[in-house]
């Protein structure tokens, strides 16, 4: 999608009313979204789980389209993206890192696994084996490059599949709980690389359950609560000062965290280039 077409400018690259999703008909899992995000923001979603997050991020993937609503995406009717309408130009755009990295991995190794995507793009060789090289780098993978898939802990397959949704370098990256499960120096580096992709003028949407992160990777954070629709959209800052709010999504818990929001919001300090 060319970001100067008209419609871009007319519309946000996502474009959700009335958003409602049951899985298999029955189970309940968005009720009545009204969202809109533009190009080039960074937003964070918070939520408890089963709140709606992951169903969220597959609706902006064009995975799965909504049950009653209206939604538009890169200014696509979303329904026809899922029923695979150009969904190859979608998701040249548009790349999902999954919050379970055994969906996102099935090829033999990990290299394949993060070549799959550029060589569906028809790249040269040469591209292929470079943004490979710049991706597994990025995620500090290239270690595991040839190893396979399943063999890995949980932590090194959480970063092969990042690599594998950075190889195709889309415009939209929407990351489900990207630094579950990875150490702190990956955690570092991760949280680095959403920062500059966000500075590069990507579109960032991230959930996490980790609010010390947020500052760091977000200047909008949406909040979705329990009843499963959207019960908070503000800055940062807004969204982690308020300690009713937080309690009321369930996202701190009034025993567990005494004290410690001061702190989380201190944190954009701690970035170092
Ligand atoms: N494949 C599925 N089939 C049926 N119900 C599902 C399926 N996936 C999710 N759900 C239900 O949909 C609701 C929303 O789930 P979702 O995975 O979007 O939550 P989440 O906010 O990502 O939670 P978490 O923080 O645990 O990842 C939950 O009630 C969940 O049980
Ligand atoms: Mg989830």
């Amino acid at each position: 999608m060319n970001a100067s077409t008209p419609l871009q400018e007319q519309e946000p690259l996502f474009y959700l009313r009335g958003v409602r999703y049951r899985y298999n008909g029955r189970q309940l899992a968005l009720d009545g979204i009204d969202l809109d995000i533009h190009r080039g923001e960074q937003v964070v979603l918070l939520g408890a789980n089963g709140s709606g997050k992951s169903t969220l991020l597959k609706m902006l993937d064009g995975i799965i389209s909504p049950s009653q609503g209206t939604m538009r995406a890169l200014g696509q009717e979303i329904r026809a993206v899922a029923a695979g309408e150009d969904a190859f130009h979608f998701h040249r755009e548009v790349g999902l890192v999954f919050q379970d990295p055994d969906i996102q991995l099935f090829s033999a190794t990990v290299f394949d696994d993060v070549a799959f995507g550029p060589l569906q793009l028809g790249l040269s060789a040469q591209e292929v084996k470079e943004r490979c090289a710049e991706a597994l780098a990025n995620m500090e993978a290239t270690h595991l490059a040839k190893r396979a898939p399943f063999e890995l802990s949980g932590g090194e397959k959480k970063r092969a599949a990042i690599a594998s949704v950075l190889s195709l370098r889309p415009e939209v990256i929407l990351l489900d709980e990207p630094t579950a499960a990875l150490d702190p120096r990956t955690k570092w580096l991760l949280l680095n690389l959403i920062r500059k992709l966000g500075e590069a003028g990507k579109t960032l949407v991230t959930t996490t359950h980790e609010l010390e992160i947020v500052p760091l990777i977000a200047n909008r954070v949406v909040v979705i609560g329990e009843e499963r629709r959207i019960l908070a959209d503000d800055t940062p800052e807004r969204i982690l000062g308020n300690r009713d709010l937080l309690i009321q999504a369930n996202l701190i818990h009034e025993n567990l965290h005494q004290g410690g929001l001061n702190q989380i919001l201190s944190s954009k300090t701690a970035w170092q280039d």
